[in-house]
């Protein structure tokens, strides 16, 4: 059975299963606005070992991704699946940012807050002038992939969406989060009656969606 360690965790997966599927089943920190269409680009990761377990950069990756950014191992965890039995490792660019910023705001003993700000400004402006070099094409050429319905609407499950993203909050707020490198004050997680509140609003905004557009 592959196995794949995402933000320091390592987790079971199945062979052709995509990278998304792997973190979300296991509450991992990752983004996945779009719900694994390929249009938000939250759920990039940096592959650091078992890339070759891994389907190459598909076209839906190259439409934002410049070459660079690919080559530098840079992926789609909604686009990425598992192809051999290797051990798979991945940093994610959301939970790396996180980090980033852990370092900034709590330095490990040694380090100065300032001089870890550079590497979170240089990632972050990295992160945007790659996703700019594409434009408008990397939109016109995701609108033409998924068509305007899928790209303006892309869930699919908007309750497992809620619920994934509920409990990777969860358990990246929980103790600092994989890996913290030192404990902060971060706010507790809502509470459940909240969580419950806020899945129904989102499904009858989701129904009114659907009924709206005649599904
Ligand atoms: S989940 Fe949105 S691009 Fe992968």
């Amino acid at each position: 059975m592959p196995t794949v360690i995402i933000n320091d965790v390592p987790m079971e997966a199945r062979l052709g299963e995509r990278l998304l599927d792997v973190a979300r089943r296991n509450g991992a920190h990752i983004g996945f606005v779009c719900d694994g269409t390929a249009v938000c680009q939250t759920c990039q990761c940096r592959v650091l070992s078992g890339a070759e377990y891994l389907n190459p950069p598909n076209e839906a990756e190259k439409i934002w991704m410049p070459e660079q950014r690919l080559n530098d191992g840079n992926r789609l965890a909604c686009q990425a699946a598992l192809r051999g039995r290797g051990t798979v490792q991945i940093l994610t660019t959301v939970e790396e940012l996180r980090r980033q910023t852990l370092d900034v705001l709590a330095p490990p003993p040694g380090e100065s807050g300032v001089n870890n700000l550079g590497p979170l400004l240089e990632h972050w402006l990295r992160l945007n002038v790659d996703q700019l070099a594409h434009f408008p094409f990397n939109i016109i050429r995701t609108l033409n992939r998924v068509g305007p319905a899928r790209f303006l609407f892309p869930w699919q499950d908007v309750s497992a969406w809620v619920n994934d993203g509920v409990r990777a909050a969860a358990a990246t707020t929980r103790d600092g989060g994989p890996s913290a490198r030192a404990p902060v004050e971060l706010p507790q997680p809502p509470s459940e009656a909240r969580i419950r509140a806020a899945l129904r609003e989102v499904e009858a905004a989701s129904r009114e969606t659907a009924r709206r557009r005649g599904v």
